[in-house]
């Protein structure tokens, strides 16, 4: 077919990003992909709501998941609405009805992705998620495809834009928290529930994803170590600087024996460390392959552009197959749980 059929739902900070790509880079996916992007049907709460984007005269609107569901051209639903209930609902019934699946929702996969990828791989259909982690930083793919043959010693990064934003403004602009949580809110960087991002758990969300994907493992949510960064204080972040180190949110799994350690913490990294300069929104992930050695993405973590980036990604990845994926060689479902190292305290 030479148009791929979207159904979207959600047009909030990342929905529309993609919608401002598709129709910025339209020439370019054409050439690339030698068929048009059409988004459809878009999906929302509430159409009365002022968007900041137009899509095409085509796109229809609409509050019912059945429009989305049942419309036979649809090819792809990108799910960009966020939460938990809906999205699963949504993404089962897609799957169920025969079409491939875009999300960016990793507090979904972090507690609900084995059973949505076994659903995937049953119908032979695609559950793709790059934008789910470290928004426009390729990590799924690269872990997933690139670096399929390594063992992964270790791995650490900054993953919550957020978070990392907020003690950035802060060291750097002496803003207090509140005041920098809000331009957080209005750049969209941060969750619909900003607690997600304060307290670790959107960065523990994306470890989680991460661990299957390095390790084919699963490490329970409920098993890691978290603590965000709310009882940082402006203090904290002066001293740390003073004494040449920055403080920021890591997210870090480690292969000890076989046994995995990981967690979410505010850490002190001397300055000269590499990561100690991923500021703002910037999120980063330094990992330690056995024949690869190390190797470090950096890129922005949020907000609408980069995330939709790589939502495209997926969408043409997909598009490209005419919606049926190619055999990845790995199976998100069906993974044995890690063997865990109890935490150092
Ligand atoms: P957002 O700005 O809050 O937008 C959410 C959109 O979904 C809104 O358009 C909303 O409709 C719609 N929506 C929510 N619940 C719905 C429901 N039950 N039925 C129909 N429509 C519904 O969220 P976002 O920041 O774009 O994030 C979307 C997803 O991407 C989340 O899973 C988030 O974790 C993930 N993500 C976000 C970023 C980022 O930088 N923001 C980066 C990576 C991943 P209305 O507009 O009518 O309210
Ligand atoms: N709220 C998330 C963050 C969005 O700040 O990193 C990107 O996943």
């Amino acid at each position: 077919d030479s148009v791929i059929h979207l159904g979207l739902a959600g047009l909030g900070t990342v929905g529309s990003g993609l919608i401002k790509i598709i129709q910025e880079n339209n020439d370019w996916i054409v050439r690339r992909l030698g068929k048009t992007l059409a988004v459809k049907t878009i999906m929302v709460r509430d159409l009365a709501k002022p968007r900041n984007v137009i899509p095409s005269p085509g796109t229809t609107f609409t509050t019912s998941m059945d429009d989305l569901i049942n419309d036979p051209e649809i090819d792809i639903i990108v799910e960009l609405a966020g939460g938990i209930e809906f999205p699963r609902t949504l993404i089962t019934r897609a799957l169920n009805s025969g079409k491939s699946v875009v999300t960016a929702n990793k507090a979904l996969l972090a507690q609900h992705g084995p059973e949505l990828f076994e659903l995937a791989a049953s119908k032979g259909l695609g559950l793709y998620y790059e934008a789910s982690v470290a928004g426009g930083i390729p990590i799924i793919q690269t872990l997933k495809e690139s670096l399929a043959g390594n063992r992964i010693k270790a791995l650490t990064g900054i993953l919550n834009g957020t978070a990392n934003f907020i003690m950035s403004e802060m060291s750097e602009k002496g803003e207090d928290f509140a005041t920098v949580l809000a331009k957080a809110q209005a750049k969209g960087y941060a969750e619909a529930d900003p607690t997600l991002d304060i307290e670790g758990m959107d960065a523990a969300h994306k470890l989680v994803i991460l661990i299957r994907l390095a390790y084919g493992l699963d490490f329970p949510l409920s098993k890691l170590t978290v603590e965000g960064i709310s009882k940082v204080e402006q203090f904290d972040i002066i001293l740390a600087k003073e004494f040449g180190y920055r403080l920021k949110l890591l997210a870090q799994v480690r292969d000890k024996s076989g046994m995995l350690h990981a967690g979410v913490y505010p850490a002190l990294l001397r300055q000269d460390h590499i990561l100690a300069k991923v500021d703002g929104p910037f999120n980063s992930i330094l990992l330690e392959g056995n024949a690869v050695g190390p190797v470090m993405l950096y890129g922005q973590g949020a907000g609408d552009l980069p995330t939709g980036s790589a939502v495209l990604a997926d969408i043409l990845a997909l598009a490209r197959t005419n919606c049926v994926p190619n055999n990845t060689g790995f199976l998100e479902s069906r993974l044995p749980q890690a063997q865990i190292l109890a935490p150092e305290l």
